[in-house]
């Protein structure tokens, strides 16, 4: 089939690639010339493990095929995905301006595609003539529920504005994605489940021929359920992290292992062991906007979601919960030499984005601390976030004469660190641990003051 995908981030960029990898000819369409042109020699602009090699096979088969351009691929398209950003506002709603922006362009470049389903002969020649414009527009975009209803609206208007004499048959869908950063390659190409939010049968069975090929149950819905179910997930996976990081606090209290609390929990397959890491909150472009975001249309519909506001502002006590552990361990934070490790939201990506690693640094900083930092992948977004920040090649300099280290992202390379080496180069052996990444009783042994989330 011929797939149009309007961005190119994480969302858009991956399922572009796995798209042209079951075959179908997929336009990732992005405004940034610099970008494209990067993408055209097979380049990724952030860093997602496999990524670069799924999107340099993809543009070698010809199959993908980054553009700057909307004429180009719109014409062409028989579906076209809206993977653009949502950012949230001030206000906490979900800031749509970029989907509603990206319908008008694919309104104003409208024109005939291919006949998706050709029912016959017929069919393909209406087709060939350029008579049969019917294309699917799908957000894949988190949004709220209404939005699809609304894209339509946009593209209706601005097709007949634009282009009188185009015949304009179309329908809206929703297709909430799933993946992970970090993970998102393996995510996508594996799903659990497609969500197929349609509301006629000529869009389901042309969404279900986009996704022949990959595994996992299909689920069709209408489309108000399939928005509303991205948005579930999110919030119940985000519950669950709020819920283990309020029984870690009490374990703190009570001389309780909430690793071991979550791994026996997590035994009875009506919990899952899934998302019950107990750290410093959840962070990232996606838990802590689409939460606020369903809050606030829960407030829109004079609905008071009470557990939904107590896992945001759980979320939010977690890392000053954290920033406390700290105080109390070295007293006043004022000329304190403090290294970090880790800086991204998450480990396998470079993403900063509500990453509370930053937010620490940045706490830390204003408390008169000098703070030294490493991540693998995540120096460069997190000096941009916070300019003051010091970053350092190795782990084992920002554990030179440090008064503690805070190991703040869950990347696995920190549990092979030779901390013998590390301990000798500290002033104090201090490891706040906020990932409970590494083992208390080795640790200890070492020679640390070692201190976790939960785990006394
Ligand atoms: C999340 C969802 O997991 C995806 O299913 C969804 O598609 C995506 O949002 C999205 O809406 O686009 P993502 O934010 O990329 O994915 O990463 P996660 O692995 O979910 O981690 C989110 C945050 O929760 C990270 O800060 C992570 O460190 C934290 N986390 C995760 C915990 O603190 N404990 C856990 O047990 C799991």
């Amino acid at each position: 089939m011929q797939i149009a995908i309007i961005g190119a981030g994480y969302v858009g960029l991956t399922s572009a690639a796995v798209y042209a990898k079951l075959g179908h000819t997929v336009f990732a369409v992005r405004k940034d010339a610099e970008k494209v042109a990067m993408l055209k020699r097979g380049q990724v602009p952030f860093y997602e493990p496999g990524l670069p090699e799924l999107v340099a096979e993809g543009v070698a088969s010809g199959r993908l095929i980054p553009t700057t351009s909307y004429a180009e691929a719109v014409p062409k398209a028989e579906v076209i995905f809206l993977c653009v950003g949502t950012p949230p506002l001030p206000s906490g709603e979900a800031d749509l301006s970029q989907v509603f922006a990206a319908a008008k362009e694919v309104a104003e470049n409208w024109g005939p595609s291919p006949s998706p389903l050709p029912k016959g002969e017929g069919d393909r020649a209406k087709a060939r003539s350029g008579e049969e414009t019917y294309k699917v527009i799908v957000d894949k975009s988190t949004v709220p529920v209404g939005t699809a209803e609304k894209v339509r609206k946009v593209i209706e208007e601005n097709v007949k504005l634009k282009m009188q004499n185009v015949k304009c048959d179309f329908d809206v869908a929703s297709c909430p994605e799933f993946l992970r950063e970090g993970s998102a390659v393996h995510d996508t190409m594996n799903p659990d489940r497609v969500v197929i939010g349609v509301d006629s049968d000529r869009a389901r069975d042309m969404l279900l021929k986009v996704h022949e090929g990959l595994p996992g149950e299909r689920l069709v819905t209408d489309i108000a359920t399939a928005e509303m179910l991205k948005y579930a997930s999110n919030a119940f996976l985000a519950t669950k992290i709020s819920f283990i990081n309020e029984i870690a606090n009490l374990c703190d209290e009570v001389g309780a292992n909430v690793d071991e609390v979550a791994r026996g929990m997590g035994m009875d397959p009506r919990i899952g062991p899934a998302f019950l890491k107990a750290g410093i909150g959840y962070g990232g472009a996606c838990f802590p906007k689409d939460t606020k975001a369903l809050h606030s249309i829960a407030f829109w519909h004079d609905y008071d979601f009470k557990l939904l506001k107590a896992v945001i502002e759980v979320n939010q006590t977690q890392r000053r919960h954290f920033l406390q552990k700290i105080r109390q361990t070295l007293g006043t934070l004022e000329g304190k030499k403090i290294g970090i490790l880790g800086l991204a939201f998450k480990n396998n990506t470079d993403d900063v984005r509500e990453s509370a690693a930053v937010d620490i640094s940045a706490w830390l900083i204003k408390e008169g601390a000098q703070v030294r930092a490493y991540d693998p992948h995540a120096e460069g977004n997190a000096r941009a976030a916070l300019p003051e920040l010091i970053t350092c090649p190795a782990p084992q300099e920002v554990a030179k004469d440090a008064d503690a280290l805070l190991l703040l992202t869950e990347w696995s390379e920190f549990r092979d660190l030779p901390w013998g080496t590390m301990k000798e180069k500290m002033r104090q052996p201090i490891v706040l641990d906020g990932r409970n990444l590494l083992d208390p009783k080795s640790m200890r042994d070492l020679g640390f003051t070692y201190i976790s989330v939960g785990r006394p």
